[in-house]
């Protein structure tokens, strides 16, 4: 059979409004060109298509069938179109990526890979605590977020993504560093550097210590993870902070994490974005990249 697209394209229109003059408007083409086509696609399938009783037009068996085919074959063809911008859009792109301090020891890796997959994606990550990260989410600013704990006053799709387990962190001599199972109350007497308000890692700190009636003595707070970790090493006290924060350090470094009862506070990251959001082919992408099970 000799058909063409562009004839299953042209018999289609006229189907759809019974008229050749409507499908020519239509398809910008001459009525006679119209009819030209279609005469050649009969003569193709060896059948009528159409047939005019009276004034009016109308499709024959054939005709049906034919304009089934023709309609899955367009749509089809459609579809292949979206599915190709669609890799056209993983070509080029932006990815606006916003991220909670503790998540910058996994997801700028993660983000690596994506990036040298797809190397013509310009990837944008903004590392913040997770209250600028929930105003941020709020104002559609980013295509994905990752922070600590979904947001308990917004409306998002939030698929947890790894394990981000919350610890006591002390330096290596410091006396209770060889202790077993110490109990959480000994802590009350130790010196405390907290993150700032704001920060997840210090919600889940404060919200655990006062579940358990224990007051921290708050010796200092500082604005970042790194600073707290100097901090520790200084000699200035003790803090919570994410086991990731400490995975570049090695075992020889100068901090330990302390065997403290009821820890590690169990924590996940969740990768989120708010729903209804229509994520582009690039966003799709990297969830798929961070879910291990699509992976
Ligand atoms: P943050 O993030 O302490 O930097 O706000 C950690 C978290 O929310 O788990």
């Amino acid at each position: 059979m000799h058909v063409s697209l562009r004839q299953l394209q042209i018999f289609e229109a006229v189907a759809r409004s019974l008229s050749y003059t409507r499908a020519a408007e239509e398809l910008h083409l001459t009525q006679p060109a119209v009819f030209t086509q279609i005469k050649q696609l009969e003569e193709s399938v060896a059948l009528p298509l159409l047939e005019r009783i009276g004034k009016r037009l109308h499709l024959t068996d054939a005709g049906r069938e034919v304009l089934a085919t023709s309609r899955d074959m367009l749509g089809g063809l459609e579809r292949l179109e979206m599915r190709l911008a669609d890799m056209q859009g993983l070509k080029k792109g932006k990815l606006r990526i916003a991220i909670v301090t503790t998540a910058k020891y996994l997801i700028p890796r993660l983000l690596g890979e994506f990036c040298t997959r797809y190397p013509g994606i310009e990837a944008a990550l903004t590392v913040t605590n997770r209250e600028k990260l929930l105003a941020r989410l709020a104002d559609n600013v980013d295509d994905l977020v990752v922070l600590g704990a979904p947001p308990e006053h917004l409306d998002v799709v939030a698929t947890p993504i790894a394990e981000n387990p919350l610890v006591v962190v002390a330096r290596h001599d410091h006396p209770l560093a060889d202790k077993k199972k110490i109990p959480l109350k000994r802590l009350a007497t130790e010196s405390f550097i907290l993150r700032e308000p704001g920060s997840g890692t210090r919600l889940a700190t404060e919200r655990h210590f006062e579940q358990h009636g224990i007051v921290p003595r708050v010796r200092m707070e500082l604005g970042s993870n790194e600073a707290i970790k100097q901090a520790i090493a200084g000699g200035l006290g003790i803090s919570v902070l994410s086991s990731h924060t400490l995975a570049l350090d090695g075992e020889r470094g100068p901090l330990q994490v302390l065997d403290v009862v009821g820890f590690p506070l169990r924590r996940q990251w969740y990768v989120a974005y708010p729903r209804g959001k229509n994520l582009s082919a690039v966003a799709e992408a990297f969830l798929a990249h961070l879910l291990p099970s699509l992976r």
